[in-house]
């Protein structure tokens, strides 16, 4: 089978990584689902598609992560009209920046809804179309579903879940015949930031006592960010995610990320524990 024949549904596909990496796929080769939740946001990926000239095999579908029905809605006419699904990139996700004494917990749920529920409801709805095509799940988790950052103790506690999932369901999803791979970015240049909608001066006028550290935090990240990739780089490592023989179990987008994650990591691309527990279930 070539690449043209493969189909791959890709989520949030409106802005950033998940627009990038449906040029990107599209650009391998494969027949590309993008999924977005406002399929009137599409403009941005239809004028990209064109100008790779690859607007033929990128085709726009509903898809909102948090809502059960559009994502089983999605799976069955893609599987429907094309009749194979052979991987699913869950890139879907968005940020918060807070601290829990003062955010409650209406965040903290909010945002494991998109990024970790989300990623789990589409994971378990594509499932019986990869095993059956021997395909790929493909996860955009961060550096910050390894190293966990200050305010933003909601995002990487659940990107940290979705990585914990990922490696659970790993070795379990090997035995019959799918590969799962986690994308680690550091910092890229999308709309994350901005999508956040962050006033920073409301911000710290709120933070009492934590205003210094926020402020702190502040100058960091906006260094972080003059560093940071472009969408386009970072989705060069979901193509290769999708693409490459035997894909890593983790795999960052940078050496910037390699070196941030390997403060932590003794197993930077995941052979370790996939080799320990593959055996598990052999
Ligand atoms: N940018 C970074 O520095 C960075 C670093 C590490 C990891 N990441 C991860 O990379 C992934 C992509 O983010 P990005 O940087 O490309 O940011 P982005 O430009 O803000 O893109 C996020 C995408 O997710 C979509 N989305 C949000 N909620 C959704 C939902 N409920 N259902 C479906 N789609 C939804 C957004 O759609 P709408 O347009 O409808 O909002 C948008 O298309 C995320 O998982 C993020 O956590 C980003």
């Amino acid at each position: 089978m070539t690449t043209s024949d493969r189909i791959v549904l890709i989520t949030g596909t409106s802005s950033g990584i998940g627009l990038a990496a449906a040029v990107a796929a599209a650009g391998a080769g494969f027949h590309v689902v993008a999924t977005m939740r406002d399929t009137g946001r599409s403009g941005a990926l239809t004028a990209a598609a064109e100008a790779a000239g690859v607007a033929d095999r990128v085709e726009v579908a509903r898809l909102d992560v948090t809502d059960a029905d559009s994502v089983a809605a999605c799976l069955a006419e893609v599987v429907a009209w094309h009749g194979r699904l052979d991987a699913v990139v869950n890139n879907a996700g968005s940020g918060r920046v807070g601290t829990v004494e003062q955010d409650g917990l209406d965040p903290v749920r909010a945002v494991m809804e998109v990024n970790f529920f989300g990623v789990v409801d589409v994971t378990r709805a594509a499932l019986p179309h990869l095993r059956a095509s021997g395909g790929r799940v493909v996860t955009v988790t961060s550096v910050g579903g390894v190293v966990g950052q200050p305010f933003n103790e909601a995002y990487c506690a659940a990107k940290f879940a979705v990585e914990g999932f990922m490696e659970s369901l790993a070795p379990v999803a090997a035995t019959v015949g799918v590969a799962v791979t986690v994308v680690e970015p550091g910092a890229v240049a999308s709309e994350f930031v901005a999508s956040q909608g962050i006033d920073l001066p409301a911000l710290l006028t709120a933070a009492g006592p934590y205003a210094p550290a926020l402020d702190a935090y502040a100058a960091r990240t906006r260094t972080a960010f003059d560093q940071a990739q472009t969408p386009a780089e970072a989705a060069g490592s979901i193509v290769t995610a999708l693409t490459a023989e035997r894909p890593p179990f983790r795999l960052q987008t940078s050496d910037r990320a390699r070196a941030f994650v390997g403060v932590k990591l003794a197993d930077p691309d995941g052979s370790a524990v996939q080799g320990m527990t593959a055996g598990w279930v052999a």
